[in-house]
């Protein structure tokens, strides 16, 4: 890898100029001079895009072009800022810009979770940094962190909130906002994807987890082979019980190493999903866009990022800074990875939803199929006040296994007092372990 600065000035072409893209315009302005200048600009609809309030921090002898070749063989290009997400054509054109012996920045974290291997490969084989520092939690320097800073630890375990649109959400939420109000408010402000499914159901932050886990422990995993479960099951109904239980709800993301590796070499156990979160750990703190990343050494003990993980100027910020590491010639961390499995399945309690019509037997019903399974009750809640037409109560289990619990859940879900499909929740176990 070339540490060396090409000129004094790091040219760069922008791919994409919408939230992040736009943001990044002017957030480079604000830096005067930096050693970095915006050459060329891409976008479809490229007049459309001249007319954007923050198109006047692009320097005026730019060139905008609805052509990508005349950012991906532009002589005036040393590096080309990837800002429209998705995998195709991203993808394609990435490996165009650094097969041309172009640096690449990116905050696509589909194409780092899905073709990272291939394109780090290739971005080695030219001499050339391909950085992603924006991919995850937007503004909050997790990725540098890990790679700079913690490189020096042995980690095994990665938690936390890593989606700000579902953050957003399930924060508001909690304080009596309705689902579909929120998700249209965080849609208008930027911070969901285009396809906000990716946000809600989970895809986004398991990309992202996955980019973590290559990063922190080593880990090349398939971010399809981990379970994602949506947070739009979520109503103010559990929110009222996790209140009750000392919690709250949150969307969490979370990899470890198996606990004991020689049993599971190879192997780690990832999930994405709502869990209920108990008030007393930081993760239930976080609010709003806030992300908030634990990573867990065998050596250093528990490290948190926190910050804003969405929105354009947030993320801007991140991408100015890897802009920056290399217009500056700073020197990477290589970290070694390989390729592993993931098992979903974690021992835990968790948190039971259901909606019944009411008659007597409901509950020796339900505690029979978790019995069948292995699965001790732990508790029972039932709010007054539901009419027994349409009446929602709650089970929590003693650490279960979460295999057992689906396995249970559908032989519930068929029940004929069961008016939608019940509901099962992690409960977040507050660990206090202490580093060796
Ligand atoms: P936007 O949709 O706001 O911007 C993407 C821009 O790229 C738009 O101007 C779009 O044009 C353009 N574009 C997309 N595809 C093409 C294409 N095939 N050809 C030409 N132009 C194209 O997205 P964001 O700025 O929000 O996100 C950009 C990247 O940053 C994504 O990878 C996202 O995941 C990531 N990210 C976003 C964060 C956020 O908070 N928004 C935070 C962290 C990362 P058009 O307007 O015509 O659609
Ligand atoms: N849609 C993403 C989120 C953007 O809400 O976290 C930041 O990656």
């Amino acid at each position: 890898m070339s540490n060396e600065k090409r000129s004094d000035v790091l040219r760069v072409g922008l791919l994409g100029f919408g939230t992040v893209g736009s943001a990044f315009a002017e957030v480079l302005a604000a830096h005067g001079d930096a050693g970095v200048r915006i050459t060329r600009v891409f976008n479809r609809g490229v007049e459309r895009k001249r007319g954007h309030a923050l198109a006047k921090f692009v320097p005026a002898d730019a060139v905008w072009t609805e052509r990508v070749e005349d950012v991906l063989e532009a002589a005036d290009v040393d590096a080309v800022v990837e800002l429209m997400g998705g995998l195709d054509p991203a993808e394609n054109w990435l490996r165009a810009a650094l097969s041309a012996g172009k640096h690449v920045v990116t905050a696509n974290k589909q194409l780092i979770a899905y073709r990272g291997a291939e394109l780090f490969a290739l971005a080695e084989s030219k001499g050339v940094h391909l950085l992603y520092g924006a991919a995850v939690a937007g503004g909050v320097p997790v990725i540098p962190g890990i790679a700079q800073g913690l490189s020096g630890d042995v980690i095994t375990r990665i938690s936390g909130i890593v989606n700000g649109t579902c953050n957003f959400i399930l924060s508001s939420m909690e304080s009596g906002a309705a689902y579909g109000e929120v998700l249209k408010q965080a849609q208008a402000a930027g911070y969901a994807e285009a396809d906000p499914s990716a946000d809600v159901d989970g895809f986004d932050a398991r990309a992202k987890l996955c980019v973590l886990a290559r990063l922190a422990l080593h880990a090349e995993i398939d971010p399809e082979q981990v379970p994602a479960q949506t947070i739009a099951t979520i109503s103010a109904m559990d929110f009222a019980y996790a209140k009750e239980l000392g919690c709250t709800v949150r969307q969490v993301a979370r990899v470890e190493l198996a606990a004991r590796a020689e049993l599971m070499d190879g192997v780690v156990s990832a999930s994405v999903g709502p869990m209920l979160v108990p008030k007393t750990s930081p993760i239930a703190w976080s609010h709003g866009t806030q992300n908030m990343v634990v990573t867990s050494g065998r050596f250093g003990g528990d490290v948190v990022f926190s910050g804003h993980g969405a929105g354009g100027h947030p993320t801007a910020v991140a991408v100015m800074s890897d802009v920056r590491a290399i217009a500056e010639g700073s020197v990477q961390v290589r970290l070694p990875a390989k390729k592993m499995a993931v098992v979903g399945d974690v021992v835990a309690p968790h948190y039971l939803r259901f909606v019944v019509a009411d008659r007597p037997g409901i509950v020796a019903a339900i505690a029979g199929a978790l019995a069948k399974v292995g699965a001790n009750i732990d508790s029972i809640l039932q709010h007054r006040g539901f009419g027994g037409d349409r009446l929602p109560f709650v089970v929590t289990t003693e650490p279960s296994l979460s295999s057992k619990l689906e396995e249970a859940m559908a032989e519930m879900a068929a029940f004929d007092f069961m008016l939608e499909p019940p509901l099962c929740l992690q409960i977040l176990v507050v660990d206090d372990r202490d580093t060796d």
